[in-house]
Parts: structure tokens; C-alpha cells; sequence
């Protein structure tokens, strides 16, 4: 596996290599990450990885500083599972003056649920999987690989490829689960045992939201109610959990359709802030 840190190392590498299957990361790899390079492995000629902690999708009071940073760990996991490139520039070599060109996603799709509570945090997703893209594909067309789990993260970025005709194929990895049902992320090494075993009441709660938003005449308002008030009982600090069409993540219209719909939840559990969602 090549590691390499600047953009005209990583053109070299890539230079007479086919078609990139990228898989971009901020890093502290767990199980759901490497998933998601066995997925994207036989997409493509070359599996490109890339390590980043944006700085622009974090709020100033947010974890940037803390977030876990794990190269060396992390590039032995790469490695085992078949990387053949991993980049992972510094901010310097991804941003070698300030980042003042940004792209702005639609504000339906991205300041709804998450955009809603981390504001600006698309733009910053947005601009630098934008900028990633055009260090791995600038020799031409491939495919990128992100996981479900950061739901509306995964719609925003489709919308930008098809919006920018970009000449990527986005793929979506199944999200990764703990033996208990959790959703695994890098985020969840910051909870204490106790938290951590507490920790599956979100999707708990997911669940049966979605199981009675499925019911005929099924009141969705009263529903997140019950679903925010249920956490906040067990401790929890939610930001939302809500009933959302899939096609758009705006509220259904009329009747809810079974099949057509995504329970989404963000809630804090102390200091720790964890997202998951459930189609039904
Ligand atoms: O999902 C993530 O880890 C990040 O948002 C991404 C897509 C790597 C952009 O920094």
C-alpha cells in the first residue's frame, strides 16, 4: 500500500492505475469503514482511501481537536484489507491557503436535521469530498463508497454528483452494527461503560417510532414526541427523531407509506452526540 500526503504524490501513484474505488474517511477506523473498502474493493482497478479530519465540517465548540487520530492503526487496517492507496494530506497540503471557495448544497436537503442542529456542517462535508473527488478522479470516472449510517450525508453528496455531472458512482455501504445493535462509529469510543451500554436505546427508540409510524392512522407529531420524551427520560439530550420520506427527507405528506420512509434520530448521550436512522 502506497501512503502518500500530497497531491502530486498521490497523482503519481494513481498515474496509469484505472478506475479508483475511493472510500474517504477522517480516520480511527472501525469495523464499518473497513466494510465499506471490502464493498468498494471490486468497483474498481485501484481502492484509494483517504484519511482527513475537516476542519470545516466541525462547529468551533465541536470535537475537531479531540477527534481521535489514529494513522498508524489505521493504515495497518488499510493494508489488511487490500488498500492500495492511502492518502491522508495535513490540513497544509489539502488546504494550502484558506478554503474561501466553498459549495453551498441545496438548503432543503442540507439545513433540515443535521444542517439544522451543525450548521454550515454540509458545506464543509460538501466542499471537501468536492475537493478529494478532484484529487482522486482527475484522471478520470470511478466510484466512491460512503456508509448509510450518515444518511442525509450520503443524499447530499448524490445530489452534488448529479448536480455538478461529476463522473462518480456513488455507492451506499450497509451501516455496521455491534453485537447489541449499535451503529458503529468513531464517536462511540468516547462513551464510558456505562453509556456505552446504554447506548442502543437511540435505535431502541428508532424502532419503535418506526413501528408505530407504520400503523394506519399512525399521528406522526404525537409519535416524535413520545420518541424525544422517551430518551430524554433515560437521559438523553435529543436533537431529533423524526419520520422522513426517503426520497427527500421531508416530512410525508398525507398518510405515511410503509416503504417509503426513514426514521432519523441525533441525541447525546453526556458529552457524546450519535446518529442513526431505520427505513421502513
Ligand atoms: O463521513 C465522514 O467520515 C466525513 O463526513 C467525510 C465524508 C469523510 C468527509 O470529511
Amino acid at each position: 500500500m502506497h501512503i502518500v500526503h500530497t497531491l502530486t504524490d498521490l497523482r503519481a501513484a494513481l498515474a496509469g492505475r484505472g478506475r479508483p474505488a475511493f472510500v474517504p474517511t477522517m480516520g480511527n477506523l472501525h469495523e464499518g469503514h473497513l466494510a465499506l473498502v471490502q464493498q468498494a474493493k471490486p468497483l474498481g482497478d485501484t481502492l484509494v482511501a483517504s484519511i482527513f479530519v475537516n476542519r470545516l465540517q466541525f462547529l468551533p465548540h465541536e470535537d475537531f481537536d479531540s477527534y481521535p487520530r489514529t494513522l498508524a492503526q489505521d493504515a495497518d487496517k488499510l493494508r489488511a484489507a487490500g488498500c492500495d492507496i492511502l492518502f491522508a494530506p495535513s490540513e497544509k497540503d489539502l488546504y494550502p491557503q484558506p478554503q474561501t471557495f466553498k459549495v453551498q448544497p441545496d438548503p432543503q436537503l442540507a439545513d433540515i436535521l443535521e444542517g439544522h442542529f451543525r450548521p454550515g456542517f454540509f458545506t464543509g462535508v460538501c466542499t471537501v469530498v468536492m475537493k478529494l473527488f478532484a484529487c482522486v478522479f482527475n484522471a478520470g470516472p470511478g466510484v466512491a463508497v460512503f456508509g448509510s449510517k450518515d444518511y442525509q450525508q450520503l443524499m447530499v453528496i448524490r445530489q452534488m454528483v448529479q448536480q455538478f455531472a461529476l463522473p462518480i458512482e456513488i455507492v451506499a455501504g450497509a451501516t455496521c452494527r455491534a453485537d447489541d445493535g449499535l451503529a458503529l462509529s468513531s464517536r462511540n469510543s468516547y462513551l464510558s461503560a456505562s453509556e456505552r451500554a446504554q447506548a442502543i436505546e437511540l435505535r431502541q427508540a428508532l424502532q419503535a417510532l418506526a413501528h408505530a409510524a407504520a400503523q394506519p392512522g399512525a399521528q406522526l407529531a404525537a409519535l416524535e414526541a413520545q420518541a424525544l420524551q422517551r430518551l430524554q427520560t433515560q437521559g438523553w439530550q435529543p436533537d431529533y427523531l423524526t419520520v422522513r420520506q426517503r426520497s427527500n427527507l421531508q416530512a410525508p405528506a398525507g398518510a405515511p407509506m410503509a416503504g417509503e420512509l426513514v426514521a432519523l434520530g441525533a441525541a447525546r448521550l453526556g458529552t457524546t452526540r450519535l446518529i442513526d436512522n431505520l427505513e421502513f
